[in-house]
């Protein structure tokens, strides 16, 4: 175990689950559900766009086919090695940055991003503050974040209880709850939905 593994044991499940990620997914389906929920989040086609927690890059394919244009951007991070490796496979789309790292931590200057979208990874970032400053400080003024999972809440918090113990603590908190997190950090909370088959918020970083 590296000493990365020993200070976020994370990485050693994602890295071992990643050949199977995909194959646990219907992606044709995800792909559907993922342009519609994009259609909503109003990304121009120039932004500059974080994928937070890419995992396999299957958000990023969306953005890529559906929602950005030529002059779109991309940085999509992780800190699985392995999922990166698949992704990077998967996607050889020049306006993707690919980033093996924390979502604490990201490799961009104040203020450069229009959106950073955080799909089925928000749970897993063990320390949320961190993360929302961190969001706070690349995203532009007016810049949006959106926390999107695209099944419910009691589903995200079943299936990480039966996963590796590295997991069985990242629980998904009400929407209610997460929303005053970002808030407390600056965000202003413009949607939140947390019912049977999606949880979704999106805030605004104010002016
Ligand atoms: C449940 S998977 C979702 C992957 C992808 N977004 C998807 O839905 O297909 C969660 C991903 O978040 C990544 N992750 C966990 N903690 C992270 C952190 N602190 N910073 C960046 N990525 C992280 C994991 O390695 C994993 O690939």
């Amino acid at each position: 175990m590296t000493s990365n593994t020993a200070a976020n044991p994370r990485i050693e499940f994602f890295d071992m689950i990643a050949n199977q990620w995909d194959g646990w997914h219907d992606l044709r389906e995800l792909a559907c559900n993922l342009d519609a929920s994009l259609a909503m989040f109003g990304i121009d086609p120039d932004a500059t766009v974080v994928d937070a927690g890419c995992g396999t890059g299957n958000l990023t394919v969306s953005l890529l086919n559906g929602t950005l244009g030529p002059c779109g951007r991309i940085v999509a991070v992780d800190i699985s090695e392995k999922m990166l490796d698949l992704a990077r496979r998967k996607v050889t789309d020049p306006r993707v940055a690919w980033h093996c790292g924390t979502a604490d931590q990201l490799p961009l200057d104040d203020g450069t991003v229009d959106h950073v979208i955080c799909f089925s990874s928000w749970p897993h970032f063990h320390d949320p503050a961190a993360v929302i400053r961190e969001f706070r400080r690349v995203l532009r003024t007016g810049g949006a974040l959106h926390i999107l999972h695209l099944i419910s809440r009691s589903e995200v918090n079943r299936i990480h209880a039966q996963a590796h113990p590295s997991v069985h603590h990242d629980i998904l908190i009400p929407a209610c709850e997460t929303a005053k997190l970002l808030e407390m950090h600056g965000f202003r909370v413009i949607t939140m939905t947390d019912d049977d088959s999606r949880y979704l918020i999106t805030a605004r970083k104010p002016g």
